[in-house]
């Protein structure tokens, strides 16, 4: 099902703002294709609704659970992320945020812009899978002074095939997605998408956990991540499965040389593959950020 909605209310699912509904029914594939879901694997047709599942079961606790199972530090690496692209710098940026969930990168995105470059002109459409994670979003934007303004919008749609009726070649100076890529069954199309979408010299940037080097660092990570964070799921939303699979899925994600590459494949231009060329490690690799510049 795929749904398109723009400033949309609480009840936005009857409004007059919800554009479109399509429902597709796929018959089953004797031998599927198989690709991880966490640590197991899954035909690739599963991987998008058993994704659908953990957001819809974790979205109203998103936010909370992000600040408990990082001490706030999401907040930082997500400021970071943002500064470090400066939007606004060289006037409005038409933006688009995939995998945007309850708008964390949306909003500091227009803030920045706003605070450093007096900017309200900046766009950004946030776009993600998910319908409930984008309701969050649109409830936590009717608190700010960009809601129901041309500067945010929500969308339904799925990063690996962007509808092009809406989301138009050639048409964004930046691409964001934030902790969003790893859930993606297919990466490369991903990719391919962002690369269509952007205007030619245009940004892909890409904030995503990633792999630690040091192998002390590594150990202490492991162990946190997966004694204590579906420890807190469980205790937080009542859902220890939801949060096993966010720590998996960090795990079987590409390390940075090999995601550089599959972002040079994709047609963007990226630094050299080391750290603070291609791409830009947050806490020895915990979190990283990879940028690409559409050739
Ligand atoms: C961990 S959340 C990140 C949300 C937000 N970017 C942030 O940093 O707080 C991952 C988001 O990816 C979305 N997502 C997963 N697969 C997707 C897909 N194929 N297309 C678009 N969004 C997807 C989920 O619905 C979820 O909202």
């Amino acid at each position: 099902m795929q749904t398109i909605f723009r400033n949309a209310r609480p009840s936005w699912r009857h409004s007059r703002h919800f554009l479109r509904t399509v429902n597709t029914q796929a018959s089953p594939d004797p031998n599927p294709k198989m690709t991880s879901f966490g640590y197991r694997d899954v035909p690739e047709e599963q991987k998008e609704s058993l994704v659908k599942d953990v957001f819809d079961s974790v979205a109203s606790k998103y936010d909370l659970m992000n600040d408990a199972t990082s001490f706030g530090v999401h907040r930082l690496w997500k400021d970071d992320f943002v500064s470090s692209l400066r939007p606004g710098r060289k006037g409005p940026v038409k933006c688009i945020d995939v995998a945007g969930g309850t708008g964390d990168i949306a909003l500091r995105i227009l803030d920045y812009a706003r605070e450093k470059f007096a900017d309200r002109e900046t766009t950004v459409q946030v776009v993600d899978i998910n319908g409930q994670m984008l309701q969050e979003g649109v409830r936590r934007f009717r608190k700010t002074m960009y809601y129901n303004t041309p500067q945010i919008s929500f969308h339904e749609a799925n990063a690996q095939e962007l509808p092009p009726s809406k989301f138009q070649d050639n048409t964004y100076d930046l691409y964001t997605i934030a902790f969003g890529i790893r859930n993606c069954t297919s990466i490369p199309a991903v990719l391919k998408e962002a690369h269509r979408v952007l205007k030619p010299g245009g940004t892909f940037a890409c904030l995503e956990f990633s792999r630690v080097d040091n192998p002390l660092l590594s150990t202490l990570y492991d162990q946190y991540s997966f004694s204590v964070i579906p420890l807190l799921g469980t205790i937080l939303t009542g859902d220890r499965e939801s949060y096993q699979y966010l720590v998996e899925s960090i795990r079987k994600f590409p390390p940075q040389p090999q995601f550089a590459k599959m972002i040079r494949d994709a047609g963007f231009e990226t630094g050299l593959d080391a750290d603070g060329g291609a791409w830009t490690n947050l806490w020895g690799g915990v979190a990283c950020v990879h940028t690409g510049v559409k050739v």
